[in-house]
């Protein structure tokens, strides 16, 4: 019996049930649809573990595995090197369509993506359950070997059977997952003798916040006097594998394009505060029914965060912002909060606000027909909880001009991340691309309209008001390249940069109380981009406050020690400390406080718990797949991957 060690990361995703000593399939590579009879009929030796290039991870194949479940071990699918030019997006064609304003009782006409299909190459993989396990593998040499195995032991010639040894694989991923949310998490509520073990986790994470006048976190509910306008985007991602999740249009475009006009506005807002606050919000979870911005208004509305919905004056909401050349961006809004002649007289001025902000800049903004509907946006849950003037920029009129939407596909590649060749990853941080140049513009407006939408009227201050495009460009890269990177270095604390990574952010939601790696670089980059330094102890800045004696600060300025640089002659790194007006605000879905695990007003997914993630492939003799052959203990067999605990999404209803 020969081995050959599997050393690539597996992605994994959806398992319903899985034995602990994991599933083994005779290999058997799909070279096209017609040739899944094999798989699904003919073959003389199920169950199969089909390996199939992206092409080939259709609809149509993937429901045909499903419904021969039974004889497919599970499914391994190589990712390609470069993007299908046709366009690929395993979510829905109408991206929460339950949990956004526009619900029957809303406006009929306008519900369940009626007037617009958003994301109409949506083919709604992501949303079914399949009875195996699915992988992804890049190709390289050791997706290589193991097709080659295949063509050595398993390949049909002339249409007679196969002999042993044939060539086969085992994939282990034990999850935990029961049947939906409700019954996962009454289980997780009663201890069994056997298995003490939570079984799963409700999908949640944290929203990062920062206003450009301190808020007393201390002192919860309504502000007199206090006037906000959120500046919103959102933070999270998703793919069918659950850690390639690079979201560089769908959330990186628009939250750095936040991030970029939060720094633009750092001094216009410091030197003469205009009236009114800005808060930006960068929302977690919003992929999953809105997780982060329901969570918001539901504190906004229980009096658990220091401003409530009525200090609200309106919402500017970044969304999809990758230009790809084009120099037109459209300002969305909601009609029916629009027939309140008052609200209505909010937002145009809002939009005549946004677009006297692109005067003299090469962009321009358009309104789509007055009868549209808002896209998928946060701003949509503070509008079930009133009417409140705002917009959604972002760059398609009608339907996503993102062909790669919540896939693997929408990375730095699409959003036209290009370098010349030969430079050093020092190099490239700093190089500023056609797409940072674009974004840089789209923040200058951004920033400028939120400006006067605070009530600055200084004309000088306003002309000054000018992103950074050296900033986008290295954000773009740290996110979208590589977090380990020096700059990013240097602006986070030092026990967070050992998790900086050679390799695109995974901007996947976490589970319960976890921080994922995007929140937290999103939390050191506000604090850089619009805190200040102060010149105090390690000792008080980590506990929160200016010297000894300060009681009062940890109110209203969260304190950060962050690694800084190496001076030029040294190895020594200068740490200092970072004051802030982040914070970081729960983003759990309000279902699991109201312990209502069958809500139709808030997100309720969670996800199963599962085990680590390996795979191998081997010889088998004889038709002993039922009983997998046990790997050698000796034997480099297999790598385990993740460092957080997804699986299946299970969902109630
Ligand atoms: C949208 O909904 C309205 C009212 O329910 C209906 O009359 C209309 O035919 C629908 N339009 C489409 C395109 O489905
Ligand atoms: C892949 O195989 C080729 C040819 O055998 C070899 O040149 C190359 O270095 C290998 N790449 C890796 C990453 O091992
Ligand atoms: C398969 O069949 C063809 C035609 O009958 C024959 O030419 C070929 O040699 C066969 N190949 C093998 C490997 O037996
Ligand atoms: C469950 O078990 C843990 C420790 O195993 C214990 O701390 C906890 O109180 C138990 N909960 C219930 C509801 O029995
Ligand atoms: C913040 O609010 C708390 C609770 O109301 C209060 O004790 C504290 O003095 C306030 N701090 C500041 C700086 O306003
Ligand atoms: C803010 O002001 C400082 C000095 O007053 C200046 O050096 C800096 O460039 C300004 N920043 C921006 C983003 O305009
Ligand atoms: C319009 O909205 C405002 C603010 O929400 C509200 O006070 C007013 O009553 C509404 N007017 C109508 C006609 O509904
Ligand atoms: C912005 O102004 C231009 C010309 O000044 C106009 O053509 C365009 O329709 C305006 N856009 C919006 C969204 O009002
Ligand atoms: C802002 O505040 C200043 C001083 O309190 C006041 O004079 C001005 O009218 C206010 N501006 C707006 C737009 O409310
Ligand atoms: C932001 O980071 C840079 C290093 O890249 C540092 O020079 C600067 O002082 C930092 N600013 C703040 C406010 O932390
Ligand atoms: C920081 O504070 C220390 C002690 O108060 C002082 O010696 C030092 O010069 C200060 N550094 C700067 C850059 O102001
Ligand atoms: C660092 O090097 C420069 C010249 O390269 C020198 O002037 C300076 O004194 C050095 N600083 C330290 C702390 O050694």
């Amino acid at each position: 019996m020969s081995w050959t060690a599997v050393t690539q990361i597996f992605h994994s995703l959806f398992r319903v049930s899985a034995s602990l000593s994991g599933d083994v399939g005779v290999l058997h590579v799909l070279e096209s649809e017609a040739n899944l009879d094999w798989v699904l009929q003919n073959g003389p030796n199920p169950p199969y573990m089909v390996i199939l290039d992206s092409t080939l991870f259709t609809r149509s194949v993937m429901m045909k595995l499903k419904t021969g479940s039974s004889r497919v071990a599970g499914v391994v699918v190589v990712a390609p090197s470069s993007n299908p030019a046709e366009g690929f997006s395993p979510h829905t064609t109408c991206p929460n369509e339950n949990s956004g304003v526009y619900s029957e009782s809303y406006d009929p006409a306008l519900a369940h993506c009626n007037v617009t299909k958003w994301n109409p190459l949506g083919n709604g993989l992501s949303y079914e359950e399949y009875d195996f396990p699915m992988f992804s593998l890049k190709d390289d040499n050791d997706t290589q070997a193991i097709k080659q195995c295949y063509y050595d032991h398993n390949h049909v010639v002339n249409g007679s059977s196969p002999r042993y040894p044939l060539c086969a694989m085992q994939l282990y991923s034990h999850m935990s997952a029961v049947t939906d949310t409700a019954t996962c998490m009454r289980r997780n509520g009663i201890n069994f003798s056997l298995n003490p073990e939570t079984v799963c986790d409700p999908l949640g994470d944290f929203n990062v916040l920062a206003s450009t006048r301190p808020l007393n976190y201390t002192d919860k509910g309504h502000k007199t006097g206090e006037s906000v306008v959120i500046a919103a985007a959102r933070l999270d991602s998703r793919s069918f594998f659950f850690d390639i999740a690079p979201g560089a249009e769908s959330a990186a475009s628009g939250f750095v394009t936040l991030l970029a006009a939060a720094h633009a506005l750092r001094n216009a807002t410091q030197d003469a505060q205009p009236n009114r606050t800005i808060l930006y919000a960068f929302f977690q979870g919003e992929t999953f029914d809105y997780i982060g911005s329901s969570r918001l208004v539901y504190d906004m509305d229980n009096k658990q965060f220091p401003l409530d919905l009525d200090n609200v004056h309106s919402v500017v909401e970044i969304g999809q912002v990758g230009l790809h050349g084009e120099s037109k961006l459209w300002v969305h809004t909601d009609p029916v909060s629009r027939r309140n002649s008052s609200v209505n007289e909010e937002v145009e001025k809002l939009i005549r606000n946004l677009n006297s902000s692109a005067l003299n800049l090469s962009l321009s903004l358009q309104e789509p027909s007055f009868s549209q509907p808002l896209p998928p946006s946060s701003f949509q849950r503070f509008l079930r909880a009133r009417p409140i003037p705002g917009v959604v920029i972002q760059n398609h009129n009608s339907s996503f001009t993102n062909k790669y939407y919540e896939s693997m596909y929408d990375n730095a590649e699409y959003l036209n991340m290009s370098y010349p060749p030969n430079l050093t990853p020092e190099e490239q941080l700093e190089y500023v691309t056609d797409a940072a140049k674009a974004l840089t513009e789209v923040a200058t407006i951004v920033a400028r309209a939120l400006y006067t939408q605070a009530g600055g009227s200084d004309p000088i201050q306003l002309k000054n008001i000018n992103a950074d495009s050296q900033m986008v460009t290295q954000m773009l890269y740290g996110f979208l390249v590589k977090s380990n990177n020096s700059w990013f270095q240097q602006i986070v604390p030092s026990d967070f940069a050992i998790h900086l990574r050679d390799r695109p952010t995974n901007f996947y939601v976490g589970v319960t109380q976890q921080h994922s790696e995007p929140t937290l670089l999103v939390q050191y980059l506000l604090a850089n981009l619009t805190g200040t330094t102060v010149n105090i102890t390690q000792d008080n800045c980590q506990n929160q406050r200016e010297d000894e004696d300060d009681k009062e600060s940890k109110h209203i300025y969260s304190y950060m020690w962050v690694q800084g640089a190496a001076p030029p002659n040294s190895t020594e790194r200068v740490a200092f400390c970072v004051r802030s007006t982040v914070r970081l605000s729960k983003a759990l879905s309000p279902a699991f406080d109201l312990e209502e695990y069958t809500s139709k007003d808030y997100s309720t997914w969670t996800e199963s718990r599962w085990k680590s993630i390996k795979g191998r492939i081997f010889l088998v003799a004889s038709h002993e797949l039922e009983r997998p052959i046990r790997p050698k203990p000796t034997t480099p067999v297999s790598r385990t991957t993740a460092t957080k605990e997804p699986n299946n999404r299970n969902k109630t209803g």
